[in-house]
Order: C-alpha cells, then sequence, then structure tokens
C-alpha cells in the first residue's frame, strides 16, 4: 500500500466516524489526532530501526504540536481515528487494533508495578470514550465499547460495554447485563454492600424465618424497568411534537 492511499484510507475514516467532519481539506487540516498517528508512524519506524533516542524526540515534537503522547515503541493498527487529540496518552508496550476510536484524555497506560508487556492490548474496532483509564497488561476484545471516564483494570470480553470505576459490564452481546452480586463490583462501597447483605442474612436467620426472604433486587429492576418505560413514552411524545 502506498503511502498516499494509507492517508487517503485514514482520512476516509474519519469522515466515516465523526459526524463533524465535512472534507478531505478539514479533515487534513484540523484533526490533530491524524498528525499524531501519522506522526507515530515515523517515530515508530525509527524505533525499530534502533534509533531510539531520535524516535522519542520526534514523539515529543508529536506531543508538543498535537497533545498525544504515543511512545514510539507502541503498536498501532490501521484507521486509528484520536478524535480531539488532547491528553492521550499510549504507552510503550500498548498494541491498538485496528478501526480504533480514542476520545480525547485517553490513557492506554501501566499500572507502574509491571515490566515487560504492561500496557493493554485494545482489539479492532474497540471504542473508548473520553478520559477513560485502560491500565495493565489488560485485553479489551473486538467491538467493545468503553464508557467514559471509566477505568478498566481486568480483561473486556469481546462485544461488551463497560463503564465505570472500577469498571464493569453493562452490555454483553447485545444483552444488558444487571449486576445482582457486589461481588462482581470489585470497590470499597462494595465490600461494604456485602458486608451488610452477609448482616442482613445473619438478622434474618435470627428472627427464625419470621421475615420473608426477598428475592434480590427484583424491585430496583422493576422500578428501573419502569423509569425507562417512562423515559421512551416521553421520547416518543418530544418526537411527535418536533413535527408540529
Ligand atoms: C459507554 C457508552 C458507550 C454506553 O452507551 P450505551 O450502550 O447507549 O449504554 P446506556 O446509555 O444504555 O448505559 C447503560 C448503563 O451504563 C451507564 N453508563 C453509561 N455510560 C456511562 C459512563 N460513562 N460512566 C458510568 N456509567 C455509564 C448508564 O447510566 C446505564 O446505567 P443504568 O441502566 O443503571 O441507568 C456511553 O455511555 C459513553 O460513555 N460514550 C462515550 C462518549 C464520549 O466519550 N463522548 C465524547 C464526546 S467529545
Amino acid at each position: 500500500m502506498s503511502l498516499f492511499d494509507h492517508i487517503r484510507e485514514d482520512v476516509n475514516s474519519v469522515l466515516e466516524r465523526d459526524p463533524a467532519a465535512r472534507s478531505w481539506l478539514e479533515v487534513l487540516l484540523c484533526y490533530p489526532g491524524l498528525w499524531a498517528v501519522w506522526i507515530h508512524r515515523v517515530s515508530h519506524f525509527l524505533w525499530r530501526s534502533r534509533l531510539r533516542l531520535l524516535a522519542r524526540i520526534l514523539s515529543q515534537v508529536g506531543r508538543f504540536f498535537t497533545g498525544v503522547d504515543i511512545h514510539p515503541g507502541a503498536l498501532l493498527g490501521r484507521r486509528l481515528f484520536i478524535d480531539h487529540a488532547a491528553g492521550v496518552v499510549i504507552g510503550e508496550t500498548a498494541i491498538v487494533g485496528s478501526d480504533v476510536t480514542l476520545y480525547q484524555g485517553v490513557t492506554l497506560g501501566g499500572t507502574g508495578k509491571g515490566h515487560g508487556k504492561r500496557h493493554p492490548t485494545v482489539c479492532d474496532r474497540v471504542f473508548v470514550g473520553n478520559n477513560a483509564n485502560l491500565l495493565g497488561n489488560i485485553t479489551v476484545g473486538e467491538n467493545s465499547r468503553v464508557g467514559a471516564g471509566s477505568v478498566v483494570l481486568s480483561d473486556v470480553p469481546p462485544n461488551s460495554t463497560v463503564v465505570g470505576v472500577p469498571a464493569h459490564i453493562v452490555y454483553r452481546n447485545g444483552e444488558r447485563v444487571l449486576i445482582t452480586d457486589p461481588h462482581d463490583i470489585k470497590d470499597p462501597l462494595s465490600d461494604a454492600l456485602i458486608a451488610l447483605a452477609a448482616r442482613v442474612e445473619k438478622l434474618e436467620e435470627q428472627l427464625g424465618g419470621q421475615a420473608q426472604p426477598a428475592e434480590q433486587f427484583t424491585a430496583e429492576a422493576a422500578e428501573r424497568e419502569a423509569y425507562r418505560d417512562e423515559l421512551e413514552r416521553l421520547r416518543q411524545y418530544v418526537s411527535m411534537g418536533e413535527g408540529i
């Protein structure tokens, strides 16, 4: 593939993915995320040619002009789109597949503890929302989506959506995943919930079966469903009004 073909497919991928992009010229002139990827292609070549200091210097020049800090050792696939560019960091041993979209502020970083392969692997067609942090030698499977502001610390299966700090799955293969067990969210608050649930169970035992065993989270799920129905009803109502 010629250099021109690479540039053309990069520009086309921006035109396909960003509704704000109107023309070829606009994409060439106003998308620092693309410049960052192109500068990286050169610095990665220098890195592989063992001109490591030169590669680091070039990547820092790229960072100065684009706000995107990509280590020259990182492996980037084709048609990577870094939208809005500012503040994106991609570490040395990160691997990024093809057709990946990263928004501003995304970090593909290390945890500060590992050596060797210590940055994430992001598979094809993954979407990472703004300011998400993917930390450590983890893998985000194909077609998965990471919510804005999430902190992902463990592997994400393919075709999933994860959100939160730390991130948990909310969709898998198109199906909504509802958390029914606090063990599924590994943060200090869930530890408190687990302790509380154990205490309630013990108190119920002490009551000797007088209390009705509540079905876990059924009420919350029903409330959420009703709320979604109401939102959908309002949305339809508003969209009907738009035509008037
Ligand atoms: C993660 C994302 C892709 C999910 O979109 P979706 O598939 O439509 O998912 P939903 O909106 O149905 O959300 C599913 C649940 O996750 C929650 N959620 C969604 N995004 C979240 C986020 N970033 N952080 C925390 N929770 C989030 C929703 O509140 C909802 O929870 P609920 O059912 O308990 O109310 C989207 O919310 C997102 O974060 N996109 C990033 C956009 C972005 O970076 N834009 C930058 C523009 S400059």
